[in-house]
């Protein structure tokens, strides 16, 4: 085991799951997961994810019986999508209020150390090793918007390479389209590290090895699809949140290292120049912005997988989404990490807001103690490597407002900021191509950085809240109580 307590974390169990089954079993056990049988490959899986997330609370998805495909091939979406279901897999307790989750990951931060993988020789994802007529169409890839370019096998996926230069080994979540039997084309945007590494090994005129995990523990897809600092593999971070390590399995061809439990595992290369047109997708912001437009392709030369595969699957949509939840909380908590690594004391809330597409509108709630200490709060949100990539609104509020209740931040923007005064700009930040306001070929945007506080230097005579006082609410509450809600 690693540093952290398995009591402590995994209250209810007396260790983490396993792999994305147990994971699964506890989800449903906590009344967190619908099965739903019967729905097609062909748009009808992400018609239900929208059906489904545009319900109050819910549930993740199990698709069974995928018509077409053998009776255990399966699908699974939303399994990180809620309050209750990140506790669960990340061993947080149980949450009364969306800060709740945020605040556990801050704290936890304070002395998260990352767990490297251990390497084993065998394990659940060597059941079928797959080497000659490849077809990654032997799993249930969905075709989920009306208007997508093709069927996307990653989706929820774990893009895995090795740094040619640093040794260190990235996994990130990035889209992959199935471009033919053994082909599958694979959408980086720029500055995105497998980008980074990708274009190390072809400006060597070296083919970069990759392996595409399609179905994992979805601690894993926690970390892939966020930004974890550069240079650090997403293997050990997650692994630094479950307290023991991943074990992986090399492999056969390029000495990558899967996760052992892994469902589903493609292995191969992309070659230097080759690229197929990719796109159009159905994409986070709830737009088709990134287009049709040659993107590199990857060669699949192996498939490793369990029996009865479950493939991951996340439904890009206008917001909310099968994963937008978990990315607000996950990105919030690492974004109030961030800032107070970088320093800024006084925070006291940190939340994204889903319909900012759990990017682009961010509040930081601050108790402040000097001249300077909001916009200092705001220029670190938008600039830190988990609230950098295609950023656009960040809002500072004093310690009064509740960051994750929209409400109370928009009266704050109303009452106590001054437009020409308070509200600031960063130009030419990092964005992208999936950036729905950018004009083709341009992937930087501006940022507006909303101060909302109450001016420093007016803090003593701000004109006070109209509010009953506490004690005046609760005595009026008890009353009345037959006559009003209950709380
Ligand atoms: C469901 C989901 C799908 C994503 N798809 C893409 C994608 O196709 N391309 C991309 O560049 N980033 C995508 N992202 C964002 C990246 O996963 C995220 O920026 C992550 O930090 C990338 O890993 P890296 O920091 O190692 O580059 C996606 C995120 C999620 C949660």
């Amino acid at each position: 085991m690693g540093h952290i307590e398995p009591q402590r974390l995994w209250n209810e169990y007396d260790r983490p799951h396993a792999d994305l089954r147990e994971a699964i079993e506890r989800l449903e056990r906590a009344g967190e997961l619908r099965r739903i049988r019967g729905a097609h490959w062909n748009l009808e899986m992400g018609a239900l994810a929208e059906i489904v997330y545009r319900e109050e609370s819910p549930p993740a998805i199990l698709f069974e019986d995928i018509p077409g495909y053998p009776k255990g091939f399966r699908a699974i979406s939303g399994a990180t999508n809620s309050a209750k279901r990140l506790a669960i897999l990340l061993g947080f307790p149980a949450p009364s209020h969306p800060l709740d989750v945020v605040r556990a990951y801050r704290d936890r931060m304070k002395s998260h150390k990352p767990i490297p993988p251990r390497v084993v020789t065998d394990g659940p994802v060597l059941q079928n090793v797959e080497k000659n007529q490849i077809n990654v169409l032997k799993f249930p890839a969905p075709l989920l918007h009306e208007h997508d370019g093709g069927r996307y096998i990653g989706t929820d996926d774990l893009v895995i390479m090795r740094d040619p230069e640093q040794n260190w080994v990235n996994c990130g979540t990035y889209r992959a389209m199935v471009q033919g039997p053994d082909r599958v084309g694979l959408w980086m945007s720029p500055g995105k590290h497998g980008r980074q590494i990708r274009e190390k090994y072809w400006k060597r005129g070296l083919p970069c090895p990759v392996l595409i995990s399609c179905g994992h523990d979805p601690l894993l897809f926690l970390a892939g699809g966020n930004e974890i600092r550069f240079g650090l593999s997403e293997y050990d971070y997650a692994a630094g949140h479950r307290g023991m390590p991943y074990d992986v399995i090399e492999s056969e061809l390029y000495r990558l290292p899967m996760p052992a439990h892994a469902e589903i595992v493609l292995e191969g290369a992309m070659h230097p120049g080759e690229t197929a047109p990719e796109g159009p997708f159905g994409e986070f912001t709830g737009y088709y912005a990134g287009g049709r437009s040659p993107q590199p392709v990857m060669r699949v030369e192996r498939i490793y997988h369990r029996d009865d595969p479950i493939l991951g699957l996340a439904c890009p949509m206008v917001p909310p989404s099968d994963f937008s939840y978990s990315k607000c909380v996950m990105k919030a908590g690492m974004i109030w990490d961030e800032v107070e690594r970088a320093g800024l004391a006084g925070v006291r809330g940190v939340w994204v807001h889903e319909p900012g597409c759990a990017r682009m509108f961010n509040v930081i709630s601050i108790k402040q103690a000097y001249a300077g200490h909001a916009r200092q709060a705001a220029v670190l949100a938008a600039s830190c490597q988990s609230g950098a990539y295609l950023g656009r609104f960040v809002v500072v509020v004093d310690d009064d407002i509740d960051p994750a209740n929209l409400d109370q931040v928009i009266w704050a923007m109303c009452t106590r900021c001054d437009p020409s005064e308070d509200i600031d700009f960063i130009r030419r930040a990092w964005s992208g191509p999936l950036d729905p306001r950018l004009p083709k070929g341009v992937t930087w945007n501006s940022r507006a950085i909303i101060d909302a506080c109450r001016p420093f230097e007016m803090l003593g005579d701000f004109p006070p809240v109209v509010t009953a006082s506490a004690e005046l609410r609760d005595r009026v509450r008890r009353k009345f109580a037959d006559q009003i809600k209950k709380r």
